[in-house]
């Protein structure tokens, strides 16, 4: 008899070969990255029984720490729960500096809905900040212009794998005592100079969602550089509970009429990932150095072919990264050049009947969202100059963290630059 698990890798291949994969775009946005490897790993969790968040979740957290370079790791459901976890922990009560109900917080104007949404939820107010489209990133003086008394911390989102000038970002929001947190669910991987974007910031978020650098299926993460913080994540996390706090015996003793298993000392959340998700993250952390470089490849592969293509008149202007930032691009973002006569939906409708998934730049400028009107944030769109550039030319494709051949580059870099109407 076969071993099961030379049965399920070759299902999997059944699979993949079926005509149902085989129909599938050209050129789709996401590519399937999970392998018999995280199938069994999978499987593995499912047949101990073990299905809530236990040891393959915590080695998780240590190899994502160790990987990054972080001094801790907290693993939730997604990268919205990271963020809303993020932001509950610099409003908390028990954290030595706070943010208070009102305060300010920038957060740049292209960046995506639950990057903003557990600020408003925390009673925060977000304060839209420009980008400069070539970066597609924070735009310094924007951030400068948008700072106010008020003004006491900063979600720095890094778009599609890049980052703004993070030396400068920082320097700024330490002279004005700012808490910062970095959204880095579409960066994982990226650096400033040497140093892992969501690392530099006091706390710093990920996204394990399916198209995202590497995958849980959902999942996130929440890296920190403070124990007190890690405390409060962990106890947030889970029910206010504090049964995984560093000074556990201590708070015990200060309620000795509470039964210690069952003792809430903060409002908390239940956000835990599955233990699934911890063996999916162990063997995609281990694959993401070579995904990434894959996409890399391709971005750097298809720049090439587009420049070298005879039809090239720099239709597309390509992101660009700063001097001190190693990106890995999450898709590949282009701007469609003022010399292209079609409107971006128009060129975009033609793209996809041509086989290439593509989409907007994150949200556009999210000033357009109806959201922030919703609570009171309202900020003109036209103001934000960089955003409205990205919002009405820029559009992104999969940059896939799978190697393309020279034929599928050469192919896409013609569909491309096909802009019959
Ligand atoms: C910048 C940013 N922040 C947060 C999130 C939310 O992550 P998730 O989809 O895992 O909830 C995303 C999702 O793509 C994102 O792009």
């Amino acid at each position: 008899m076969r071993d099961w698990k030379t049965a399920v890798a070759d299902a999997l291949e059944a699979r993949r070969q079926s005509p149902s994969q085989v129909d599938k775009a050209p050129f789709p946005l996401i590519g399937a990255t999970l392998g018999a490897d995280e199938v069994i790993a999978m499987i593995e969790v499912v047949l101990s029984g073990q299905l809530t968040m236990a040891g393959r979740v915590r080695d998780f957290e240590e190899r994502f720490a160790a990987h990054l370079g972080a001094p801790y790791a907290v693993m939730v459901n997604s990268g919205s729960s990271a963020n809303l976890l993020a932001v509950a922990t610099i409003v908390n009560p028990r954290r030595s500096a706070r943010l208070r109900p009102g305060d300010e917080v920038l957060v740049p104007a292209v960046c995506w809905s639950t990057s903003i949404a557990p600020l408003l939820q925390m009673g925060l107010k977000p304060v839209l900040v420009d980008v400069d489209c070539r970066t597609l990133n924070i735009d310094v003086e924007s951030m400068r212009q948008k700072t106010t008394p008020r003004t006491k911390g900063l979600m720095a989102v890094h778009i599609l794998g890049n980052c703004g000038p993070m030396d400068e970002i920082m320097t700024f929001a330490q002279d004005h005592g700012w808490i910062v947190i970095e959204d880095a669910c579409e960066s994982l991987g990226a650096n400033w100079q040497g140093r892992a974007l969501g690392t530099i910031g006091d706390l710093g978020t990920f996204s394990f969602y399916f198209s995202h650098h590497m995958t849980t299926g959902e999942g996130g993460m929440i890296v920190c550089q403070a124990g007190e913080d890690y405390d409060l994540l962990k106890c947030l996390r889970s029910h206010g509970w504090t049964r995984e706090q560093s000074n556990r015996r201590d708070i015990e003793a200060e309620s000795p009429d509470i039964d210690p298993r069952f003792l809430f000392i903060d409002a908390g959340y239940n956000l835990r990932p599955m233990e699934v998700q911890g063996a999916l993250g162990l063997v995609q952390l281990a694959k993401l150095a070579t995904m990434n470089w894959d996409r890399m490849a391709n971005w750097h592969a298809l720049v090439d072919a587009l420049r070298g293509h005879p039809q090239w008149q720099e239709q597309l202007a390509f992101p660009q990264s700063l001097p001190g930032a190693s990106p890995v691009w999450f898709g590949s973002a282009f701007t469609l050049s003022d010399c292209v006569q079609l409107s971006l939906p128009q060129y975009l409708d033609g793209l996809t009947r041509r086989g290439v998934e593509n989409r907007p730049i994150v949200s556009g400028n999210f000033a357009r969202q109806p959201m922030l009107d919703l609570h009171g944030c309202a900020t003109d769109p036209h103001s934000l100059k960089g955003a409205e550039r990205l919002h009405h030319r820029g559009f992104y494709i999969g940059a896939l963290s799978l190697p393309r051949t020279p034929e599928q580059t050469r192919d896409l870099a013609d569909r491309l630059l096909d802009f019959s109407p």
